[in-house]
């Protein structure tokens, strides 16, 4: 029974066998049916310049791809940082590529430099994001989706200063983790040979000291190997940008001019331009696509599905498919929900509890009030009736007088008028 029994991993490992094939099938052309498919669908490839303004990245731009890019001048006035986007179609043999140059207007031109990565960071950030938007449609168009996620930051460094900046190793720093970064001394012909040399080991131990983590051409691969780890020393380089064309002996070369005589921009003694273009585009530049997609986009997308509560292991480290993490995060909205409207009922009870002792007690002072004044208008009433029968009394009173006044009146009335009558009586006497 125990043959039967191969449904583990290991099991099938221990089956596979290697077996000789009778003649040619074919499919060893499958590195060419690669590249061939590649080719058909083109590459793209995206350059982010972070450098001050003027320090000279339109120029080297234009000298890297031998072409003209559209170039605007930057003014010195930006109140904070832009990104400038544009993509350029080039093509070179029969292969196509999408270019798009990102150029940072107006770095380190704010009084408060403080703030001047962040604008940077949230542009590589919104590329990462709308990739992740992509990958997670449900109809998903990944194959002829613009990538517009940066693939080499070349950050360039001002040549006449005795070390970095802050600005840049506080950028260089916030952006390592999100991008791949080779830093260039600009404008290296403005520097003398020996200072080019000590500013160049002095970069390398700031960035070093300030755990700065810069791109590394990889070694892994046997085929560059010798050649990047020899270019690793190197950095970072030192560069000149020029896209005039000066005659040196009989030939035509891409040179600088100064009365004392030509800085040549491809000749290795002169400046380190060869090595920055033969690193970047003709040994790794598909490693850089490489690292951004597995390495600083892979960070991004970890972080942002942790935050949007997803999960590779439940609670009791039992792998979670996708499914699983829905209904628990579904359960757990859910509970949260439920929470949330006892909450909001218990709320509503303690609200309508608190006006109805409000009500009963403005009842008790209504009624207190309402006691009150029955109680006042009563003594009132008491007092009135007391004045009333007083006066009554009086009243009475006075009649009685009146009457017995008028009674008075009445008997003198009467005794006046029978006096005459008696004198007469006498006087008839
Ligand atoms: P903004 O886009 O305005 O920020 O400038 P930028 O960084 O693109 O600089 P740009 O390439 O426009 O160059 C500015 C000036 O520096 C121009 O006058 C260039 O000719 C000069 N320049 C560029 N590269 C070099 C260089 O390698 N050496 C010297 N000495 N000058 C350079
Ligand atoms: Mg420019």
């Amino acid at each position: 029974m125990g043959h039967f029994l191969y449904s583990t991993d290991i099991r099938i490992n221990e089956e596979k066998r290697n077996l000789e094939l009778g003649g040619h099938v074919g499919f060893d052309s499958l590195p060419d049916q690669l590249v061939s498919k590649s080719v058909a669908q083109g590459f793209c490839f995206n350059i982010l310049c972070v450098g001050e303004t003027g320090i000279g990245k339109s120029t080297l731009m234009n000298t890297l791809f031998n072409t003209t890019f559209e170039n605007e001048e930057a003014s010195h006035y930006e109140h904070e940082v832009q990104l400038r986007p544009q993509t350029y179609d080039l093509q070179e043999s029969n292969v196509n590529l999408k270019l798009t140059i990102v150029h940072t207007v107006g770095f380190g031109d704010q009084i408060n430099k403080e703030e001047s990565y962040k604008p940077i960071l949230e542009y590589i950030d919104a590329q990462f994001e709308s990739y992740l938007e992509e990958e997670l449609k449900i109809k998903r168009s990944l194959f002829n989706y613009h990538d517009t996620r940066i693939h080499i930051c070349l950050y360039f460094i001002a040549p006449n200063g005795h070390s970095l900046k802050s600005i840049d190793l506080v950028t260089m720093k916030k952006l390592d983790s999100k991008v791949n970064i080779i830093p260039v001394i600009a404008k290296a012909d403005t520097v003398s040979k020996s200072e080019l040399d000590k500013l160049k080991i002095k970069v390398m131990s700031e960035l070093v000291s300030n755990g700065v983590q810069i791109y590394q051409f990889p070694t892994e691969n046997e085929a560059v190997a010798e050649i990047n780890s020899s270019m690793n020393t190197h950095l970072p380089f030192a560069v000149v940008g020029s896209i005039e064309d000066v005659k040196v002996g009989n030939k035509m070369v891409k040179a600088r001019l100064y009365p004392w005589g030509s800085v040549q921009v491809e000749n290795e003694n002169h400046c380190d331009f060869v090595k920055l273009r033969e690193m970047l585009l003709r040994v790794n530049m598909e490693d850089l696509r490489e690292q951004t997609h597995a390495r600083h986009y892979e960070l991004y997308r970890r972080c942002k599905l942790e935050e949007m509560g997803f999960k590779d292991t439940g609670p009791d480290s039992q792998s979670f498919s996708l499914q699983e993490t829905y209904e628990a995060k579904r359960k757990e909205f859910l509970v949260e929900l439920q929470r949330k409207e006892e909450e909001m009922r218990q709320m509503f009870v303690n609200k309508v509890k608190e006006t109805e002792a409000e009500l009963k007690e403005k009842e008790k002072e209504l009624h207190e009030r309402f006691e009150q004044l029955k109680r006042m208008h009563q003594e009132e009433k008491k007092t009135l009736e007391e004045k009333r029968r007083e006066l009554e009394e009086e009243m009475n009173a006075f009649n009685r007088r009146r009457v017995a006044a008028e009674t008075l009146m009445g008997q003198a009335l009467q005794g006046c008028s029978q006096q005459p009558f008696k004198k007469d009586k006498d006087k008839k006497k």
